[in-house]
């Protein structure tokens, strides 16, 4: 017998491991009270391999699969499925795993390649998208959950949709982009309020890299370029398609949003990488970018997908760019010291300046070099002050989302929803967290009937 990867690769484990049932479970028990206020739908993305890995695993191949919680009248409800890929089906039908990992670039046949649908899920123009950044965004139905299929914008759009589309609070447009290794590298995509796709602008970038997230302003998109290089070259020497230049530093690419490829201006700051940013802003003919920031990144390699050695050195922390487009430059400034990912803000902000962020935090580095986040942090960026929520070792914490009170409520004024491990019971909790005071008595917990693994991110629909 074989050693099978779950036995071997930590994120087949604890509460990396595979939920693999799909079901519905109404009527959960709230200690508290669910706010009446708060009516509709979280849904969550995350990897969630329905069979046992053929080969290597990584932490972002998994198949996707949606948990759903929906808050109605002061109840609770619960819901989950899988993204239904080709792909899946394909291993269903097979009775095993048939995809090679992502980054199993090694094998003798050209890589297969299946659309996860695994690290996002957004609502945009009544339709519920889950998004993963290598392919096309799969649409779901936000009732039941069900697979409507591969959704192309009625064929428009041609490649593939970054996990991280940027919906603006006043156009109602989604911007987004797609990145390739192949030419074009890099594409910006614009879907107006009514979801048709209306715009795509390739643009020229200096190398090709993957591109997780984006930053949008008022007025500009702020492309990032960090220093990790597709390449294809001597892979199974090198063994993988990214290589860590840091001598080429990161770039900034600030495009004005009337503009196109031709007027994007670059500007250079040091070199890191990035999974997420925060928000963006225009201050006074500067554009302040807020993100969670590496000052390296390991966690390509193929020696990270069962050994992520994620700690001190090589975690994020929140920083601040502020790139001067009138005399040119970037200031780079700590916002924090504290180990941090998943940031957000109120989605009201988006491209607009704001005043509280939310991220999951750890104070210590633990869990065996895992990515594992044990606290939710509140930033109040004008005080320059934070305040955290700690839930205890071991017990993980998911993406932090803001939901306000009302339309017009102030950017404070609502809740911070948060998905919890509770290692004691293996099971999972659903938080509802008072906006101004994080730190304190909940205002309600969601007692889930089982745990949901560690995974990306998610959104609120309001109903
Ligand atoms: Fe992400």
């Amino acid at each position: 017998m074989g050693t099978r990867e779950s036995d071997v690769n930590p994120f087949l484990r604890d509460n990396f491991a595979p939920w693999r049932m799909e079901g519905v479970a109404e009527d959960l028990e709230v200690v508290g009270a669910v706010p009446r206020e708060l009516n509709g739908t979280w849904f969550r993305n995350g990897p969630n391999p329905a069979f046992e890995p053929g080969g290597r695993y990584h932490w972002f191949d998994g198949d996707g699969m949606i948990h759903a919680i929906t808050l109605r009248d002061g109840r609770a409800h619960y819901r989950n499925r899988y993204v239904g890929s080709g792909g899946l089906a394909e291993e269903r039908a097979a009775g095993q795993a048939v995809y090679p990992g992502l980054l199993d670039m090694n094998a003798s046949e050209a890589p297969r390649f299946k659309n996860t649908g695994n690290t996002n899920i957004v609502w945009h123009a009544d339709r519920l998208l889950a998004l993963m950044e290598a392919a096309l965004p799969t649409r779901m139905d936000p009732a039941t959950l069900a697979t409507v299929g591969e959704f192309d914008f009625d064929g428009r759009l041609m490649g593939p949709m970054t996990a991280h589309p940027k919906l603006d609070p006043r156009t109602g447009e989604m911007l987004f982009f797609g990145y390739s290794p192949f030419p074009p590298w890099l594409q910006y995509h614009v879907a107006d309020r009514a979801g048709r796709l209306v715009r795509t602008e390739p643009i020229d970038i200096a190398w090709p890299s993957m591109i997780h997230d984006f930053a949008v302003t008022a007025d500009h998109v702020v492309f990032i370029l960090c220093p990790l290089v597709f390449s294809f070259e001597n892979l199974r020497e090198r063994g993988g398609a990214f290589s860590w230049e840091p001598d080429r530093g990161t770039r900034l690419g600030v495009m004005s949003r009337s503009g196109g490829n031709a007027d994007v201006r670059w500007f250079e700051t040091d070199p890191c990488y990035l999974f997420h940013a925060m928000n963006a802003y225009e201050d006074g003919g500067a554009v302040v970018v807020d993100v969670a920031r590496y000052r390296r990144l390991d966690f390509m390699t193929p020696r990270a997908a069962r050994d992520p050695g994620y700690g001190d050195d090589t975690a994020a922390r929140m920083h601040r760019w502020r790139i001067d487009l009138a005399r040119g430059g970037v200031s780079s400034t700590p916002l924090d010291d504290v180990i941090c990912e998943f940031p957000r803000v109120d989605e009201r902000r988006v491209g607009r300046p704001h005043r509280f962020g939310y991220a999951a935090v750890r104070e210590t580095a633990a869990d065996g070099g895992l990515p594992v986040w044990t606290a939710v942090r509140r930033y109040d960026l004008q005080r320059g002050t934070a305040e955290t929520r700690r839930f205890g070792d071991g017990n993980g914490v998911g993406e932090p989302l803001f939901v306000p009170r009302t339309d017009a409520a102030d950017e404070d004024d609502g809740w911070v929803l948060v998905l919890v491990y509770d290692r004691g019971r293996n099971a999972s909790d659903f938080w509802i967290l008072d906006g101004r005071d994080i730190a304190g008595e909940p205002v309600a917990r969601v007692v889930l009937p089982h745990r949901i693994p560690y995974g990306f991110h998610g959104n609120w629909v309001a109903s």
